[in-house]
């Protein structure tokens, strides 16, 4: 067997987690966000810590692994101060922008990261330049060094901002890993070099927005992605040769969009379709739907609620005209306190609950879903721009946001005039809409009818072609724009696409009017993940596109190896890898296809132009997704083709996001049934603050298999097998726990669960049959309809496969008991485990339920609910005594316990504010009081210190009632 890795013998999960969260909190300061949407990137800084934790060989010294890691992610001491950034001090930022002062004050300090970098914006070149010149570092060496980590990373860049570790720390990596080198891309050469004789090739199957082969690529290995999706192959591409292409690719592309920008303005202003008589500039313009429901004399504007911006404290207020057969929307700037409040409150939206409101009679509504009509909506035609007269939802134009010439911005209903400029767009949209649906710079698709996600716009709007989500006025822009682009240079054509993309989610007719205090917006397309219909929505003028159209700022020098991108199919890969690093569309309920749709629409004819090799279709019939048998399949067949398309000594991370621990166990079998072992499995934070574990607020993980080939397929026994899984659950529990010991925890109770699971699979992913079972047909063997997964399989259900890997975690259950309670530990039944276990848990800030329903499962125990407080999702804690009460103090389950008289002992303490009683009801009830009483007093001191716990405020009373008891316990003599 070739040498363990650094990942296959441990990670630094909790820094890796803080990191993570950082990255993602920059939003577009992401390095690819700029190129294009996509769902679920992963983090760029994860992606570098699993590759040189692949390549990394583990030593027979841990800690010292550790260090070396740490060093060349600079995420060590040394490194952390390398990356601290300089920042401008917010006095002297509000000294250039006194006009902000006011707000400044108002805001909370969430706000006010959202005004400093509006403020930013606001200032000239050569202010910028000037304070640029006042950047200072905050903090004194000493300070830094003992923030904890998190607090650190607020005033740093992240890892690829620097470029990597100091000399002196290169010196003790290259001492500890035998390398010469002085870069990553060195070390990364090097590293390949010794374990597959050549530069390693990192290739992701399942590319997407491309996170994976570009961070290979920038470290210095040879990359290779792909991705079923064409969208995702382009973004991908873009990420090696655009992003990662150098500065000359970048300057020739910042050009050529600079001359199309400035040309499409003097278009737009020789048009004059976004100036007014006297010259002002138009920067936002808003629209609403419209119905008039039977019986009703007038047609009402839709919308949830009439604020139309915060900062000018502008609103609609709806009103008859004088023929009582129209509603006006008078838009009001700087509204009276009344008014304000009313339209603040929401009280005059004429949408709510599905149903639309009469603005005008409190009595009146109609359900939405009756306008419709029982045979639903027209369907619009292909050439249909806006709705037909006849038609249920009509659309205006309400409200424009105006800049006057002094920079000053003030909301106004449309006037005549503005509305013949309406005329007028679309005048000029139908004289080019033909020529440039040939041309491919307007989509021409129909959306598909049986989508999940495009069933929506079809049935609520009765929008049947992917140009219907979209405005004249925001045709026309993105029309012009691609036009303006033409030309045969590669790298600009697919700039234009991913240019026109991003213009496409922030400029739609499924582009929410965001009003915020800091500036009212038109948000994203896909701030979720569906095509949501609006009632109300926002399109952005030429000059408010500005930041969607512009690839890159100001260009950058980086340059990334050289990579290879396809558009396949993952079972059908035909190229080698030594490390691959994928991240499946494992049960998650993103439609990839059906979105990225609406991108493609945009590409339908440059595509192919630009990238011939690749099929310009989502083929969704190939997308992997689901969690059934189809997609087990596909699994099995993906990850048997990346198997076999890799040399012994390679290894594969299969990443994935899910909360439920029972899913893990699927996946492990469809990796076993690849041919694939398992060695190792981590769990990373990488959806929300790390910080926010400790508040119990915190989403998802991205769990990491490592896996390895099978080489040598063995036939393994049951009775042979166990004990191996449970030494193996065991030395991995103690591996972390050693880590763990002292300075900052790295692992939590998830991750503890996890690490069982991937002992057992280690163990287990070795064998290719047991007991003459071959685990492929395991995987696939017809389930009773009813047995479900997990919890509700009862044991005879479950493959003897699955009985293993529970047993795995029945074991770490046992063992990770929790510190304090060892003495005990033995002589308590499953649900007392189960209930001090989740106390643990607990006071450590879980708060998820699946994580106690799995305790539970590790314990045996059929029902938790009991033990629980409050059971919604991210908010389920255990019940304290005073929560149980007197309720439930006998029977066969936790009630019947010793552990639950004490309970009771404790809550009749913390109510009499005196022990007697809770000591005379043990007396009464515990037949074996005496022998018992070392051991209640153990559980009870450990309960006792629960309560200076942060996150167990909740048992303060209980726990001094705990301590109040086992001092009378101690001193009673009989
Ligand atoms: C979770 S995403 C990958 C995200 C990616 N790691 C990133 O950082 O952006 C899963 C991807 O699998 C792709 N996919 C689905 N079925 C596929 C198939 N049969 N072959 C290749 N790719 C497929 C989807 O288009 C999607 O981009």
């Amino acid at each position: 067997m070739s040498e363990l890795t650094f990942i296959e013998t441990q990670f630094p999960i909790a820094r890796l987690s803080a990191e993570s969260y950082k990255e993602r909190k920059a939003n577009l300061g992401q390095t690819l966000t700029r190129l294009g949407k996509w769902w679920g990137r992963k983090p760029l800084v994860l992606v570098r810590a699993c590759i040189l934790g692949m390549l990394m060989p583990a030593s027979a010294d841990p800690k010292k692994d550790r260090e070396i890691f740490l060093k060349l992610m600079t995420m060590d001491a040394e490194g952390l101060w390398r990356r601290r950034k300089a920042v401008i001090a917010d006095r002297d930022l509000l000294g250039e922008a006194s006009s902000f002062a006011d707000e400044w004050a108002d805001a909370d300090e969430d706000t006010r990261d959202e005004l400093r970098y509006t403020i930013w914006q606001s200032f000239s070149p050569e202010a910028k330049t000037r304070l640029e010149a006042r950047r200072r570092f905050p903090l004194t060496r000493e300070k830094f060094d003992v923030l904890p980590y998190e607090q650190k990373l607020k005033h740093c860049l992240r890892p690829e901002h620097v470029d990597g570790p100091n000399d002196l720390a290169w010196t003790e990596i290259n001492a500890h890993l035998k390398a010469t080198a002085s870069s990553l891309s060195e070390l990364v050469e090097q590293l390949g070099q010794k374990r597959f004789g050549h530069r390693p090739r990192v290739g992701d199957a399942f590319c997407g927005g491309g996170s994976i082969p570009f961070e290979a690529a920038r470290i210095g290995c040879d990359a290779f992605g792909s991705d079923l999706n064409p969208v995702a192959a382009l973004l991908t591409w873009a990420s090696l040769n655009l992003t990662g292409g150098g500065r000359e690719v970048q300057q020739r592309i910042r050009n050529a969009q600079e001359d199309a920008f400035a040309k499409a303005d003097t278009q737009v202003t020789a048009w004059g379709i976004e100036h007014n008589e006297q010259g002002w500039r138009a920067d936002a313009f808003l629209y609403c739907a419209e119905v008039k429901p039977a019986g009703c004399d007038y047609a009402i504007p839709l919308a949830p609620g009439w604020v139309v911006g915060e900062k000018l404290r502008a609103i609609g207020v709806l009103a008859r005209d004088s023929s009582g057969h129209r509603v006006n929307v008078d838009i009001h700037n700087q509204a009276p306190d009344e008014l304000w409040s009313t339209a603040k409150s929401g009280r005059t939206g004429t949408v709510r609950d599905s149903r639309v409101l009469d603005p005008f009679d409190s009595d009146r509504s109609w359900p939405i879903e009756a306008l419709r009509g029982p045979e639903g909506l027209r369907r619009w035609e292909k050439s249909d721009l806006v709705p037909r007269s006849g038609d249920v939802f009509q659309e205006r134009l309400y409200c424009i946001r105006w800049v006057r010439p002094d920079g000053s911005r003030v909301y106004l209903a449309p006037t005549d005039a503005d509305l013949t400029r309406e005329a007028k767009v679309l005048a000029l949209l139908r004289q080019r809409l033909s020529e440039w649906w040939a041309k491919g710079f307007l989509p021409s698709a129909a959306m598909p009818t049986d989508g999940e996600k495009t069933e929506e716009p079809i049935r609520t709007r009765g929008w049947t072609h992917w140009h219907h989500l979209f405005t004249p006025r925001q045709l026309l822009l993105n029309g012009l724009l691609a036009e303006l682009m033409s030309g045969d240079d590669k790298a600009v054509m697919a700039a234009t696409m991913l240019a026109v993309g991003r213009l496409a989610n922030w400029n739609s007719r499924l582009s929410r009017w965001h009003t915020g205090v800091v500036h009212d917006k038109g948000e994203d397309v896909f701030s979720n993940q569906a095509l949501n219909t609006l009632f109300n929505f926002s399109c952005r003028p030429l000059l408010a596109l500005k930041t969607s159209w512009f690839i890159f700022d100001s260009p950058s020098s980086m340059k990334v190896q050289p990579g290879k991108v396809e558009a396949s199919d993952a079972r059908s890969i035909a190229v080698n890898a030594d490390l691959w690093i994928t991240d499946p569309p494992y049960a998650d309920a993103v439609n990839y296809h059906e979105l990225a749709d609406f991108f493609l629409a945009w590409d339908e004819k440059i595509l192919p132009r630009v990238f011939p090799e690749w099929i310009p279709d989502a083929r969704r019939a190939l997308a992997v997704r689901g969690t059934g048998e189809d997609f087990k399949r596909s699994m099995v067949e993906v990850y048997s083709n990346l198997a076999r398309h890799m040399p012994d000594a390679g290894l594969q991370m299969v990443q994935f996001t899910h909360q439920d621990p029972a899913v893990w166990a699927d996946l492990g079998m469809i990796l076993w049934a690849a041919g694939l072992r398992v060695t190792a499995a981590w769990t990373v934070a990488t959806e929300t603050p790390a910080g926010g574990i400790k508040k119990g607020n915190y989403v998802q993980g991205t769990v990491l298999l490592v896996l390895r080939k099978r080489l040598r397929p063995e036939d393994g026994f049951l009775d042979e097998v166990y004990p191996l899984v449970e030494d193996e659950v065991r030395r991995q529990i103690d591996s972390m726990r050693a880590l763990d010991e002292g300075g900052e925890p790295n692992f939590g109770d998830t991750d503890y669960q996890l690490a069982a699971y991937a002992a057992a699979l280690r163990v287990l992913t070795q064998y290719q049959t047991l007991d003459g079972q071959d685990v492929g047909h395991e995987l696939f063997r017809a389930r009773p309809a009813n047995a479900g997964r997990g919890r509700r399989a009862v044991a005879a259900e479950k493959s003897r496969f699955e009985q293993v890997i529970e047993r795995g975690i029945q074991i770490a259950c046992d063992y990770l008991v929790p510190r304090g309670l060892e003495m005990v530990w033995q002589g308590l039944t499953a649900d007392e485990r189960l209930y001090l276990r989740a106390l643990d848990v607990e006071s450590r800030g879980e708060r998820r339920q699946g994580v106690y329903q799995e305790l539970a499962r590790g314990f045996g125990v059929r029902e938790v609910k009991p033990l629980l407080h409050a059971d919604k999702a991210n908010s389920t804690r255990v019940r304290t005594p005073g929560e149980f009460g007197r309720k439930d103090l006998e029977g066969d389950g936790f009630g019947g316990t010793k552990l639950r008289q004490l309970l009771f002992a404790v809550h009749t303490t913390a109510t009499e504010e005196k022990p007697e009683a809770g000591m005379r009801f043990l007396k009464d009830e515990l037949r074996d009081y005496w022998s018992d009483r070392q051991r209640l007093i153990t559980i009870l001191d450990w309960i006792a210190n629960l309560g200076q716990v942060e996150a167990m405020s909740h048992w303060v009373a209980d726990s001094q009632a705990a301590r109040l008891l086992a001092g009378r316990l101690r001193s009673d003599h009989g």
